[in-house]
Formats: structure tokens, sequence, C-alpha cells
């Protein structure tokens, strides 16, 4: 084992923290060096969920990517180190990388891990080997462990492939609540909070708020960057979410904002409820999925988003209730919180649900993203379920 190859290995795992997973999951965090003639001349990660990959960017940024074509040049970069197995799968966003290394003449592969989704594992090395190319992998069981401490976000969602990965937005007040009693929540958090919401939007698949939200807020749940101020747009190249919408089904007017441009809507119902005539007219699809005692099966709507919508990152944006019935259900993988600086008082809090039984059976939340944006305070976490997550299980589904 060389210590020049350890040492470029090193250098790609630490590209790969300069995206954080409250970006890039259900991705992976994954880094990457282009070299030329033993040389570094390129480095990337996987900035953020549907942006490029590892490879791609170090290629970019090696002079080494036609931005026309959507392809690597060839000649210039001829070894390439990356902290995870180049993906060797045709997804629908982009070329998989093991053809943007063959594209690029790259002779040799330094590879940290093997890709632990099993549909993958190994089958990009075999691949590049296959073409010719030298793949070496020197140190694999420290890699595994190095890439499992970055990678938690995308382990758990890897561990549930059935349903998208859920993150749970709020903006909240010091005291916790999300809106004043009156129900008016616009705007407690500040124009710095509200550019990167939209940002999240834009690497999310959908967008998905509940009935009392779109009745209070009347929101279009598009993403719009470039409404935030100059120095705060970071991503031109908007993606339009879909918009999941859950109940209202029966009185929804016309006028409502969610009718107007953006991503495509989805409506998930009960089975026998009533639909507004707008929606009838304007949903992309309508999802009938069954009633429990306290709403809509939650699980089922998510296994349906996934399978038959490709949605595989879904950014909860609200209210209290569908917070609630997520996290009650398991169905929260992960939490973003801006606190701003005011004191509301009143009773909304950030999930409308009975209390887990004790501390012990509550999720416990780990990974901290932290930002100062102006004076919000933006904290993001991963959820740990608790001891008892099977009696909350349960509980949802009462
Ligand atoms: N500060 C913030 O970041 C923020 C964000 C969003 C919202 N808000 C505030 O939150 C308030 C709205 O929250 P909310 O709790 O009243 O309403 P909500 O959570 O937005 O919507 C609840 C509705 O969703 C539908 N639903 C269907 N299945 C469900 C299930 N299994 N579990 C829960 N709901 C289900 C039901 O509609 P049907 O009865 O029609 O079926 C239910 O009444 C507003 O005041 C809004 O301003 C604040």
């Amino acid at each position: 084992v060389s210590q020049r190859d350890l040492h470029l290995l090193e250098k790609a795992f630490f590209e790969a923290t300069r995206a954080g997973w409250l970006w890039t999951a259900p991705n992976p965090r994954v880094g990457a060096l282009a070299l030329a003639g033993g040389h570094v001349i390129g480095h990337g990660y996987h900035a953020a969920f549907g942006a490029a990959h590892a490879e791609e960017a170090a290629l970019r940024d090696a002079g080494a990517w036609d931005r026309e074509g959507k392809r690597a040049i060839p000649g210039i970069v001829d070894e390439m180190v990356v902290s995870l197995e180049p993906c060797s799968a045709t997804g629908k966003k982009r070329p998989p990388c093991t053809q943007s290394l063959l594209d690029a003449g790259v002779r040799r592969v330094l590879v940290g891990s093997v890709d632990p989704d099993p549909r993958h594992a190994g089958s990009g090395l075999d691949l590049l080997r296959a073409a010719g190319l030298q793949v070496d992998q020197p140190d694999p069981e420290g890699c595994a462990q190095r890439f499992s401490e970055q990678n938690p976000a995308f382990l758990g969602a890897l561990a549930r492939p059935s349903r998208p990965w859920v993150l749970l937005k709020w903006a909240a007040s010091l005291d916790g609540k999300l809106a004043a009693d009156d129900g008016t929540s616009q705007w407690i958090s500040g124009v710095e909070s509200r550019a990167e919401v939209h940002q999240l939007r834009a690497v999310s698949d959908a967008v998905l708020a509940g009935a009392g939200t779109l009745r209070a807020d009347d929101p279009s749940l598009t993403a719009r960057p470039e409404e935030a101020p100059p120095g705060l747009r970071t991503d031109p190249a908007t993606r339009q979410p879909k918009r999941v919408l859950l109940g209202g089904a029966s009185e929804v007017q016309s006028e409502a904002r969610i009718f107007g441009e953006g991503g495509a809507r989805i409506w998930v119902l009960g089975p026998d409820q009533d639909v507004a005539a707008p929606i009838l007219a304007q949903a992309d699809a309508l999802l009938r999925v069954p009633k429990q005692t306290k709403g809509l099966d939650l699980q089922q709507a998510l296994e349906t988003l996934a399978r038959e919508h490709q949605i595989r990152r879904l950014f909860v944006e609200g209210g209290a209730q569908v917070h609630g019935a997520l996290l009650a259900a398991g169905l929260a993988d992960a939490v973003v919180r801006y606190e701003a600086p005011i004191l509301l008082g009143g009773s909304l809090a950030a999930c409308a649900a009975p209390s887990f039984a004790s501390p012990a059976a509550a999720p416990r939340l780990s990974a901290e993203e932290r930002a100062d944006l102006g004076a919000d305070l933006r904290r993001a976490f991963l959820l740990v379920p608790g001891g008892d997550s099977e009696n909350a299980q349960t509980r949802a589904g009462e």
C-alpha cells in the first residue's frame, strides 16, 4: 500500500465533507480528485441531490468536461481518485460515472469504499476493470468505515428503499411555535432562511403540505431562488419540485396559488372523498389511499409516491398535524428548523401529535448541521428512532 495513494484517498474523503447530508441525502457524500501526470488538476464533490456526481465535478474543475455535449473531454485526466466506487447504473438525470471515466480516457482509478447499495456493490469496479482500466482499492475496510461515518443519512435511506427520504421543515419562534393562534405564520423567519428554503425545494423531487397549511398560508410551493438577494443566489438551474397535497380535497378554491405555475400537482385523497372541481381540472395525479382513524395512510402514500412518481427526496413543509403524523408513524428521516428571534406564545407547536410514551421512546436527533442565517439559527438533524418505535407505529395506525 503506497502512502501516496492513502494520502490521495484522504484528500478525496475531505472533498466529500464540503457538502452536508442536508443537501445530498438520500444520495451519499462523495469526493473526488482528477489527476494528470501524477498531479492533482481538479477537485470535486457531490454538492446536492440532483447535482453533478463527484467524478463529473472533478472533471469539470480540471477543464475536462464539455458542458454543451454533457460528457467528458478525452486526454486531459489520466487518473481519478474517488471516495466511493463510481456509479454504473444509467440514471434518469446523468450519464453513469463509469462512462464519464471511460470517455475521459482515465487509465487508473483509485477507489475508497465499495458502494454499500447491494444493487450496485462492486459492479462499477467490475465494469472499469473489464474495460481495461487499472482499479486499486488500497484500504477497503478502513475506507468503508470512513464512508459509513460520513454517510448516516445515505445509509438510513438505503435501509428504507420502498419510500422517499423524508425531510420535515419548519420555521419557529424561540418558544417553538409555528404560527400565531389565528394561524398566521408569514413571515416568522428572515430573508436568508427563506432563500435557503427555496434552494432546499429546488434540490427535492417533491414538496408536501397538508390541507391546514393550504388553507392558512395559500402557498405556491415553487422553488424561487431568484427571489433571494443576489449574494444569496447559489443555484441558477432551478428544478421545480412536484407538489404533493394532503387532504382538503372538497374545498380548494380555483384561485389558490397552488394552481399557478410550478411543478406537477399530486393530490393525496381518501378512497371515496369528494374532489373539488379545480383539483379535478388541474391535478396531474389523484392518489387514493386508505383512511385510518387519524387521517390518511401515510406509509402507503409515500410508497406510492416513490414507486409511481419516482420521488426519492421529499421535503415536507407542514403543518403541525402532518409533521406530527409522520413523526408518530416513524416516517420522518430528518428535520430542519429555522429558529427566529421572536416569541409567539400560543399553542401551535411544530408537531401536533400525542407525545411519545417516554423520552426513551422518542426519536433522538443526531448529525447536526447548523448555520447562522441573518438573525435566524438553522439547525438540521437526522432522526434516530427511539427504543419504542414499534409502539409509535402502532399508535399512528390506531
Ligand atoms: N412556521 C412554519 O414553518 C409553518 C409551515 C407550515 C404551516 N404552518 C402553519 O401551520 C398551520 C397549519 O397546520 P395544521 O396542523 O393546522 O394543518 P396541516 O398539518 O397543514 O394539515 C392537516 C390536514 O392534512 C390532511 N391530512 C390527511 N391525512 C393526514 C394525516 N395522516 N395526518 C395529518 N393530516 C392529514 C387533513 O386534511 P383533511 O381533513 O382535509 O383531509 C388534515 O386536516 C397554519 O397555521 C400554518 O400557517 C407553519
